[in-house]
């Protein structure tokens, strides 16, 4: 049933070893005085991030220059573990969620999530970091739960379509589980485009596959929304028996751990509890331990004082496993809509690049070695890997054209550690600062604390640059153009 018993190690580790922030690279370029010059001002924007959360909770009216006000992510994973293990656990969200996820995992083997921006960025990184390498390929037995699909992330006629043949070619017989598949939507707003042309698309293609007005269709839909919208209105009107909320206060992009992310992935056997206690765990360290101790202000620190004093205006997340390019993709939608903003009468925040390496010391190595000296470069480093290494074959001394045998009992990776450790020395030896990031496993635990200490990053930065790290006003402009151009 659950995967946790057929991938050991992958899906489920619950190992509480916390994650770790490194800068000592950057310290060539950053003196331990300057370094402690902006204690205070980090100490004053904690405190204001904390001021935010007491602000909602109290319910008081939320001064105009505060809003909007999203902080609301800072707190909700104790809340949602708390209720969990509170007296009344059965009705908690996280239980409501393990019981519709596995529910949904036994009634389908494909899953179309459709969603855009922070209504599926958090989810795809969840996905791609926990879930096994080629998942949908593996069999059934293996995976535990269905196949995932993204849709109403794009407005793509070629991969809508394609998606759409091939649930059409491999479902025929609804009946049989191997032929079943369902719906996750999720939109906060629930009025975005591109997410409601994809429902349409998608709702009308399973409606003809079930029947119209089937218990079986409306079980299959499963409408994450916020309270009121277009989408909350459409799930009533279809009387979909399983909704989940976006709650108020938590925007789009902060919301990976809410509903939005959290119901499906525990429909794909992803451990959501290990997650929560990862970002409770940040939160936690990051209002108590002091600057030098605190991944969170640390890590601000270093970004900050590099753009400010050193013009490293591009912040390179550069992780080093294929597995997590996803997370690295969500941080860049994080820093770029939160802090890429008019300020005074210039701009902040710096542009975001997500790097996979090896692969892109092939790309985009040249340029982070040579070019501009624009750039700060974060490594995040997963210490162990989730599956027995493999080792470089030996071969007879014959076929040793390409001389690998050198490498006898090299694994993969002691490989990639290599190239950690040579492309930092490469980049140290010529003034070009790297931090790291090292998470001790590629488990929920360790990623609900990378996500948790970026979203806090993220908004101890506004607070310290004076811009306001929530909401996205510039994306509107796309949205009313488009409006315009469609509806006349
Ligand atoms: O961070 C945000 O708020 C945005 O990126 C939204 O997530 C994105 O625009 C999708 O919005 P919605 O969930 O309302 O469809």
């Amino acid at each position: 049933q659950s995967s946790a018993r057929t991938l050991p190690n992958i899906c489920r580790h619950p190992m509480p070893d916390p994650i770790r922030y490194d800068p000592s690279a950057a310290r060539s370029l950053i003196s331990e005085t300057t370094r402690q010059s902006i204690s205070p001002a980090l100490d004053a924007a904690r405190r204001e991030v904390l001021a935010d959360v007491e602000l909602m909770q109290a319910g008081a009216n939320i001064p105009p220059d505060k809003q909007p006000l999203d902080a609301g992510f800072i707190e909700l994973p104790a809340q949602l573990l708390s209720d969990a293990g509170g007296r009344n656990r059965k009705h908690s969200l996280v239980k409501r969620i393990e019981v519709a996820a596995s529910r949904m995992r036994r009634q389908v083997d494909r899953l179309v999530l459709l969603g855009i921006g922070g209504s599926y960025m958090g989810l795809r990184a969840l996905f791609e970091s926990l879930c096994p390498p080629y998942f949908n390929e593996l069999p059934r037995k293996l995976r535990g739960g269905p196949r995932l699909y993204y849709e109403g992330e794009n407005l793509d006629n070629d991969s809508a379509r394609a998606l759409l043949e091939l649930l059409q070619s491999e479902c025929t017989k609804p009946q049989r589980l191997a032929h079943r598949w369902g719906i996750v939507v999720i939109s906060k707003s629930g009025g975005t485009l591109e997410t409601a042309a994809a429902f349409r698309l998608f709702r009308s293609a399973l409606e003809q596959y079930y029947g119209d007005d089937s218990p079986r269709t409306r079980e299959l839909v499963i409408p994450i929304t916020g309270e009121s919208g277009k989408l909350r209105s459409l799930a009533e009107l279809k009387n979909y028996p399983t909704t989940f909320p976006v709650p108020d206060g938590i925007g789009g992009r902060f919301s990976v751990l809410t509903a939005v992310g959290l119901f499906p992935a525990a429909v794909l056997g992803i451990d959501i509890r290990a997650l929560l206690q990862g970002a409770a765990d940040m939160t936690q360290l990051f209002k108590s331990a002091p600057f030098g101790q605190n991944p969170v202000l640390d890590y601000v620190a270093t970004g900050h004082l590099m753009e400010r004093d050193h013009g490293a205006n591009i912040r390179v997340l550069s992780t080093w496993g294929k597995r997590l390019e996803a997370a690295g993709l969500w941080y860049d939608q994080l820093l770029a809509e939160s802090l890429g903003k008019p300020k005074g009468d210039g701009f902040c925040g710096a542009t975001p690049i997500t790097v996979v390496n090896t692969r892109d010391l092939h790309s985009r190595g040249q340029q982070h070695q040579e070019g501009r000296r624009d750039k700060l470069i974060t490594n995040v480093i997963v210490d162990q890997p989730s599956s027995e290494p493999l080792k470089v074959p030996q071969v007879p001394e014959a076929e040793d054209q390409d001389q690998l045998n050198r490498l006898d009992g090299k694994t993969w990776p002691d490989l990639l550690a290599a190239a950690i450790q040579g492309t930092n020395q490469a980049y140290a030896d010529v003034r070009r600062p790297t931090a790291d990031i090292h998470l001790p496993q590629l488990d929920a635990y360790a990623l609900g604390q990378l996500l948790q200490m970026l979203m806090l990053a993220t908004v101890v930065e506004g607070r310290l640059l004076g811009v306001n790290p929530y909401g996205q006003p510039g994306v509107e402009d796309y949205k009313r153009n488009m409006g315009q151009i469609l509806y006349g």
